[in-house]
C-alpha cells in the first residue's frame, strides 16, 4: 500500500520551535513527530510513503533517510516549488500514488493517535466508495473541517465545512483519508485545497464516507495543543506500554503521574517530576527542581529549585536556579533563563538570554 503525508506549511503556529526545526521534526515523546505516523503506516502494510514538502527538505531527507531501513518502507521526498496546499501535492505525487489500482492513505503530518490504518483499509473496502475521512469528536470545531452526515446513509458524508463559522456540528475532520487513485483526476496541479475543493466534489457525487475514531485524538500543531496532546499520548502509553514510563519507586527522584524519561537524561535526588513530562536525551535536572505538563527538549538543563509548568523547554536551554516558568512559555534553541526570573506565557525566540521578568504572555524577540 501507499500513504502521502502533507509536511508542508512553514509551522508558524509552533514558533519558535519551527524556526530552527521543521515541525514534522519536533519531538513528540522524545521522536520526530512524524515517525509515529511514518511507524504507523509501516505496521498497516505501507511500502511506498512520500513526504509532500515545500520548505527546507534537506534537513528532512538527511533526518528521514535512514528510516527507510528500519521500517522497511521507501521513502520519497515530493517537493513543491510553490506551495500546492492539501490537495494539489496528491497531483504532484501522482505516479507514486496511481502506480498501482490501491487505495492510499493521506496524513496531515500535525495529528496524533492511535492510528487505525488497517481497519480504515477495511472500512473503506467495505463502503465501495471513493474517499473515507477519519472523523473524531471535539468540543471546539470552529478550528476544524466539520463533516456533516445524510440522515438516512450511515457514515455516507452530506456536507463538508472547513473552519465553519456557525456551529454545524462536532464531528471533524481528523486528518486522515484513505482514498482511491481515482480522486487525483478532480485535483489540478495548483495551489488547491482538498477540504475545500475536493471533498464537496466526492460528496456531491456521494463518494465521501467517514471512519469513526477510537481513542485519543489531538493537532498538535500550536503549543497549548502540542501539550495537551503529549498528555494524552503518555495517558495512552500509560495503557498500552506501561513499561515505557518511569515508575516512582525505581529512581531516587519523585514521579507523579505519567512521566516519559529519555534514558541518557540525569534527573538529580530531590527532584519531583510529573504529572505529565515528557523529558529528552541528555537533559539535566537540578536538585529541588519541580516539573508539571512540560516537554523538555535534547541537551537542556533544569537548575536547581526551578519550577517549570505548561512549558516547552526547547533544545540547548538552560532555566536557572529558582526561576518560574508557565502559562504555554515556549522556548526556542538555546534559551537562557536567569536565576530566580518568572516567565508566564513567553514564546522567546532562539538564543535569547531573559534576565527580567515577563508577566504576560508575548513573543521576546
Ligand atoms: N505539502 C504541503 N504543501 N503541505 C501543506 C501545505 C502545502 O502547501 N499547506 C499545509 N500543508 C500541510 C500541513 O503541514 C499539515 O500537515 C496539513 O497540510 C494541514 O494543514 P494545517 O495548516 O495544519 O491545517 P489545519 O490544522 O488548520 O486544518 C486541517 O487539519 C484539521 C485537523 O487537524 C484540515 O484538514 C481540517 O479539515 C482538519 O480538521
Ligand atoms: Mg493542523
Amino acid at each position: 500500500m501507499k500513504g502521502l503525508i502533507l509536511v508542508g506549511g512553514y509551522g508558524t503556529r509552533l514558533r519558535p520551535l519551527t524556526l530552527t526545526t521543521p515541525k514534522p521534526l519536533v519531538e513528540f515523546g522524545n521522536r520526530p513527530m512524524i515517525l509515529h505516523q511514518i511507524e504507523a503506516l509501516a505496521n498497516a502494510g505501507v511500502t511506498d510513503i512520500v513526504l509532500a514538502v515545500n520548505y527546507r527538505p534537506e534537513v528532512m531527507v538527511e533526518t528521514l533517510k535512514k528510516y527507510e531501513q528500519e521500517y522497511g518502507v521507501s521513502i520519497t521526498f515530493s517537493v513543491e516549488t510553490e506551495p500546492l496546499g492539501t490537495a494539489g501535492p496528491l497531483k504532484l505525487a501522482e505516479e507514486v500514488l496511481k502506480k498501482d489500482a490501491s487505495p492510499f492513505f493521506v496524513l496531515n503530518s500535525d495529528v496524533i493517535c492511535d492510528y487505525p490504518f488497517k481497519e480504515l483499509a477495511d472500512f473503506h473496502k467495505a463502503h465501495g466508495g471513493k474517499g473515507t475521512i477519519v472523523a473524531t469528536k471535539v468540543d471546539e470545531p470552529s478550528k476544524y473541517g466539520v463533516i456533516v452526515h445524510d440522515l438516512t446513509t450511515e457514515n455516507l458524508i452530506d456536507r463538508f465545512v472547513e473552519k465553519p463559522v456557525e456551529f454545524v456540528g462536532n464531528r471533524i475532520n481528523a486528518g486522515l483519508y484513505i482514498l482511491n487513485p481515482e480522486v487525483i483526476d478532480l485535483i489540478e496541479l495548483k495551489p488547491t485545497s482538498i477540504e475545500k475543493e475536493t471533498f464537496p466534489i466526492l460528496v456531491e457525487n456521494k463518494q465521501l464516507y467517514s471512519f469513526d475514531l477510537e481513542g485519543y485524538w489531538m493537532d498538535v500543531g500550536q503549543p497549548k495543543d502540542f501539550l495537551a496532546g503529549s498528555s494524552l499520548y503518555l495517558n495512552s502509553l500509560s495503557k498500552k506500554s506501561p513499561q515505557k514510563l518511569v515508575k516512582d519507586s525505581e529512581v531516587d527522584y519523585e514521579v507523579v503521574g505519567n512521566v516519559l524519561v529519555d534514558a541518557s537524561a540525569k534527573i538529580n535526588k530531590g527532584a519531583k517530576i510529573g504529572p505529565d513530562v515528557v523529558i529528552g536525551p541528555n537533559v539535566v535536572v537540578g536538585e529541588g527542581a519541580r516539573i508539571t505538563k512540560s516537554v523538555v527538549l535534547k541537551n537542556s538543563h533544569i537548575k536547581e529549585h526551578a519550577l517549570v509548568k505548561s512549558t516547552i523547554v526547547g533544545w540547548n536551554c538552560t532555566v536557572g536556579k529558582w526561576a518560574r516558568t508557565d502559562g504555554v512559555t515556549v522556548m526556542g534553541d538555546d534559551v537562557a533563563i536567569k536565576d530566580e526570573v518568572y516567565v508566564n506565557g513567553g514564546k522567546v525566540l532562539p538564543h535569547k538570554t531573559i534576565g527580567a521578568n515577563v508577566e504576560t504572555e508575548s513573543i521576546i524577540m
